[in-house]
């Protein structure tokens, strides 16, 4: 595979008019009648889920502000909000048409909205926040696809446009010790290590993290009926319009841990906990193709392909 930069910039900026395409597991957990909804332990949005579980390790009682970095419709920092009334929120989205879809979710006084690519935040505006959300937008940040480790070391076959991410991912691999996958031609989260950086280095005192990873395997009292394996290579998912890559978590472990952060890393299924009663068995173990079933099935190995990271600073 010839080597390139896997951009979704320009898609986000100009192509992008729903997120229907993108089942992301917020979106799955939205409507109150979901069926995802429906099978889990506590029956709420995915926000309302994921701030529990946060509340363990970050104490927003405490904290008076945060940034959520592409917040797709807003539904996070909604349910922020909705439990925490008295934070500043600030919503970054690079797509202009999921910032004013933020703003109607939201309502245009609750927050500040700013349409911009993350990585053009500059300076220390992101040291006056006391906490950081990403949710599902590290695979859409820039991934080297087809690097070989002649690159690496020095001999660089780039064409110009992608010569400084080239030299931007050398740098991070070489900075932080990261170790590749083995093989000639292998891809590396440059966007999303890259944003680890920036947020650690910014001194925001939490972090959460969360997004398809290339290394979660489904714990072992449920191996057996869900179908993911660790590659250990971030992989393509072709969507409308753009192409993501699952993520290597160690990576960005390697970045927090550098910055002397204190780190949880966990599956999705640690605070979106499902019922496993005699339907679901069912579901899991008989192929029905049954839509519901279907979606179930795919809502289910969603929760043991995602991780998480909650990062504290010291
Ligand atoms: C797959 S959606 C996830 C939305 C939401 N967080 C969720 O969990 O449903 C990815 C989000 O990241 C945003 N995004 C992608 N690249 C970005 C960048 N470079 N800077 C800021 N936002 C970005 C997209 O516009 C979108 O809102």
């Amino acid at each position: 595979m010839p080597f390139k930069i896997n951009d979704t910039s320009l898609y986000h900026i100009n192509c992008l008019e729903t997120l229907g395409w993108e089942v992301t597991v917020c979106n799955m957990l939205e409507p109150e009648d979901s069926p995802c909804r429906n099978v889990l332990k506590t029956k709420s949005s995915f926000g309302s889920n994921l701030i529990g579980f946060l509340n363990r390790y970050i104490p927003f009682n405490k904290l008076g502000s945060f940034i959520e970095i592409g917040g797709g419709y807003g539904y996070i920092s909604r349910d922020l909000l909705r439990l925490y009334p008295h934070l500043k929120a600030t919503l970054l989205d690079i797509s202009p048409y999921l910032i004013e879809r933020q703003r109607e979710t939201l309502g245009k006084d609750s927050a500040s909205f700013i349409n911009m690519d993350f990585f053009e935040t500059v300076g220390d505006f992101l040291s006056g926040f006391d906490a950081a959300i990403l949710n599902e937008n590290l695979g859409d940040f820039p991934c080297a696809c087809g690097l070989d480790r002649e690159m690496l070391r020095g001999g660089s076959t780039a064409t110009e446009d992608c010569g400084a991410r080239l030299d931007e991912t050398k740098r991070l691999i070489n900075k932080y010790g990261l170790k590749l996958p083995e093989g000639d031609a292998v891809n590396f989260n440059t966007g999303a290590v890259l944003a680890v950086e920036k947020l650690c280095r910014s001194g925001i005192k939490y972090i959460y993290l969360g997004e398809h990873s290339c290394e979660s395997e489904a714990p072992g009292w449920i191996a057996d009926r869900i179908k993911i394996k660790p590659s250990g290579n971030p992989e393509k998912i072709s969507l409308n319009g753009h192409d993501e890559y699952t993520v290597k978590f160690s990576h960005m472990v390697s970045v927090a841990e550098s910055y002397s952060y204190v780190i949880k890393r966990g599956l999705f299924s640690d605070f979106i906990e499902f019922i496993y009663d005699g339907r679901m068995n069912f579901i899991l173990t008989s192929n029905s193709q049954k839509d519901e079933h279907e979606t179930i099935r795919q809502f289910i190995e969603d929760i043991f392909k995602y991780e998480y990271l909650i990062l504290c600073r010291q």
